[in-house]
Parts: C-alpha cells; structure tokens; sequence
C-alpha cells in the first residue's frame, strides 16, 4: 500500500492515502475495520496487479469514484461512471430539504430534473416510499446509469428522456408535482479553467457546465418547470454561490412565489426554494 500511496503522491494527487484505501478496499473486498487490521497480509498477484492498474488510473487524474465505480450518497451505494457526474455532499443536504418538504410522503408526486445517476430520486424513493417518484435527463447514458442504481436499490422510479428547456408533454411524464427539484448545470462556462483537472477533464461537461453565467440551463427550464409544477407545489433547486441573488430573481421572474435562499453547511448560498402560487380561479 505504502508503494502505491507513493506512486499517487508523486503524481499529484490529493488525498491519496484515501484513494489507496477506497481501491484496496474495493479489490479485497474488505470493510474499513478488516482493511485496518490486515495491513500486513500477503496479496493474490492477480488481485494485487488489479490494484496497481486502478491506482494507475487514478495517477492519471480520474477521480476514485470513477475508478471504483461507485460511491456512497446518503447512505445508499450509487453508481457512477464517466456519463454522470459524482454526487456532491451539498447535494445530500438538497435532498434532506426535499424531505422536510414531502412529509411522509402518500399522496405526493416528486420529479428530479437532471436526475444524472439517479441519486437525489433514489434517496428521496428510499426515504420516503410512498411518494411516487419520476425523474428525467437528456443524456441517454445517464439514465442507463440511473435505471441501474434504482434497480439495485430495490426502488422503483419513472425515468423520462427529455430536455427541460424544452415544452414537456405533461400528461405522458406524470405532471402536476407537488415538488420538482433541479440541481442544473450551473458552472460558468468562462470558470472551467479554473477547476480541478479531475473535474474539468473527467466529468461530464453537460453535467457542470452553463452559458449566461452559469444561469442559462436554469433559466430556459424555468417555464417547462412552472407548467409541470401544481398548484401551490415547491421547487428547489441547488445553484451557483456566487451569482445566488441572480438565480432568485430569474425564479420570481418566471412567477413563482415565496422565494428563499438557503446556505449549505459551509455557509454559501446553495439552495433556492419557490412556490407555483395556487390558482384562485
Ligand atoms: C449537475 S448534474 C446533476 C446530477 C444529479 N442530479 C446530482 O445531483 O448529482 C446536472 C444534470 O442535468 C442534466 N441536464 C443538463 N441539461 C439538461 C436539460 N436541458 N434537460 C434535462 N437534463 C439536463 C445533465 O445531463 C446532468 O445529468
């Protein structure tokens, strides 16, 4: 192991003691307590040249979920490959907020826009069973991966192919929703420079990235959202830190109600919250 923490180190990666471990873990099949305790046990060579190639791969800049496979989002295993970006810890507490929203959950139809790979409608689905549960995305590959995920969670969700900025049938994706929740691309396009290579180079680019600052996906979803959304429903939404006021005003803009913005557990402005007022006539 110490070798092929080295061999990260030199490499650049951060971190790579963890990676090593998630990769050793993941080869032997071992619980966190067993890898501990079997620190100087004598490797199969077949099991141990698998590992190299895996930390290979993670010198190379692929982020260790990619490598592995998987990782975990609020307690529940959730694939991932190259198709679908890795879930985020701000995305968990998107997902809490989502909850405190739907109550036990009978009688309520939830949609998760962008769903990627399926993490925020699975939880939710788990959470909360009897909620019924849809989500759609425009990439094919991302709902193959998402698809997966709810079939190995043992939940069942209603995946759609489309893209939100354009008209939605509402009737054939199950609308009205009493909650719609977006976590959009909201990077701005002229900040991909700065990020991480591992983010940058390896995740999907739909995924991360938006034109007009970073609001543009946001923006042009806002009506099919309102259409889709019931009366009185909630939507959330994670959004950019940074530019949060701009993403609030667009929201009212499109007329919704009630607008809120919410910081997450390292104090950005991270949620954004509204209402589809209820129709008086
Ligand atoms: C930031 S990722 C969120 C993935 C996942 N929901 C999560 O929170 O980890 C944004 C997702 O929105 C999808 N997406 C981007 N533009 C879209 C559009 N116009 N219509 C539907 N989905 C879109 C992307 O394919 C991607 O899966």
């Amino acid at each position: 192991m110490t070798d092929c923490v080295r061999r990260l180190e030199r490499a650049g990666v951060s971190e790579a003691l963890l990676s090593v471990e998630w990769i050793v873990r993941d080869v032997l099949r071992l619980s966190r307590a067993d890898l501990f305790l079997s620190r100087s046990m004598s490797v199969d060579p077949l099991k141990a040249s698998e590992i190299v190639a895996l930390v290979e791969r993670r010198a190379g800049g692929e982020p260790v979920q990619y490598v592995v496979g998987y990782t975990e989002f609020f307690g529940i295993r959730i694939r991932v490959g190259p198709s679908v970006l890795i879930p985020r810890p701000e995305t968990e507490e998107l997902v809490e907020r989502c909850l405190e929203r739907i109550g036990d959950g009978v009688g309520v139809r939830v949609l998760d826009v962008g769903t990627g790979s399926g993490c925020i409608a699975i939880a939710i689905k788990k959470l909360r069973p009897r909620a019924e549960v849809f989500a759609l995305d425009l990439s094919s590959d991302a709902l193959e991966v998402a698809r997966l995920n709810a079939r190995e969670n043992g939940v069942e969700v209603g995946y759609f192919l489309a893209d939100i900025t354009n008209p939605v049938e509402s009737g054939e994706i199950g609308a009205p929703f009493d909650l719609i929740v977006f976590n959009p691309p909201y990077i701005p396009l002229a900040e991909r420079e700065r990020l991480q290579p591992e983010v940058r180079e390896f995740e999907p680019a739909e995924a991360l990235f938006a034109d007009d600052d970073g609001l543009g996906v946001f923006d042009r979803s806002l009506s099919t959202i309102y259409a889709l959304a019931a009366d009185g429903g909630d939507v959330l939404f994670e959004i950019h830190s940074p530019t949060a006021h701009r993403f609030a005003s667009r929201l009212g803009a499109a007329g919704f109600v009630d607008i809120k913005l919410e910081r997450d557990l390292l104090d950005r402005d991270r949620f954004l919250s509204g209402k589809k007022a209820t129709s008086t006539r």
